[in-house]
């Protein structure tokens, strides 16, 4: 039987030479593959409370729209400054190939409130981090994080158990 790796493509030198990108979308456009990502990546949350999805962009949106949808809880994207419409709050964190700043709505989490944050790929653990910051800011708690790969040499999982958060991955 085919696994979540099977699905998954790799892509070299993109967006810059050097770079091996793991390319989920060939995962996404299978039904037997998708399934399986967004059951996997819920796997180990059963039975906790969650009251918010929180996906980051992009491909976070895809899986934390279905995930959310599972769960019947609500839905909350993670931006690139400048996407989101209303009043947001910022941070700027470090990528494998640059640096950016994420944004959440200000009203988007309710103090109390319990958040899995999802998405396809943890690197460095820059772009988790500053989900992990800006979702604390508003007062939420972080149930998990849930990513369906993880590049292990660069770190991400480390920085992210370090700073208390249980981390979930599909495949290395
Ligand atoms: C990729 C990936 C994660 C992030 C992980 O997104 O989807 O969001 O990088 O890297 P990190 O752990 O080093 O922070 P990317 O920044 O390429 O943006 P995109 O989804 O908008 O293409
Ligand atoms: N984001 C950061 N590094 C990446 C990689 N190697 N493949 C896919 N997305 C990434």
């Amino acid at each position: 039987m085919k696994t979540v790796k099977d699905y998954i493509r790799t892509i070299a030198d993109f967006p810059h030479e050097g770079i091996m990108f793991r390319d989920v979308t060939t995962l996404f456009a299978d039904p037997r593959g998708f399934r399986m990502a967004i059951d996997q990546l819920l796997h180990p949350w059963a039975g906790e409370q969650i009251d918010k999805v929180v996906g980051l962009e992009a491909r976070g949106f895809i899986l934390g729209g279905a995930i959310a949808h599972q769960l019947s809880k609500g839905f909350v994207p993670i931006r690139k400054k400048g996407k989101l419409p209303g009043q947001t709050i910022s941070q700027s964190y470090k990528l494998e190939y640059g640096e950016a700043i994420m944004e959440l709505h200000d009203d988007a989490i309710q103090p109390g409130e319990k958040v899995l944050v999802v998405d396809d790929l943890l690197a460095t653990g820059g772009t988790c981090e500053a989900a992990i910051k800006l979702v604390e800011r508003l007062g939420g708690e972080i149930v998990g994080c849930s990513f369906i790969v993880d590049l292990p040499e660069l770190g991400g999982r480390k920085l992210l158990r370090d700073l208390g958060m249980q981390v979930h991955v599909l495949c290395e």
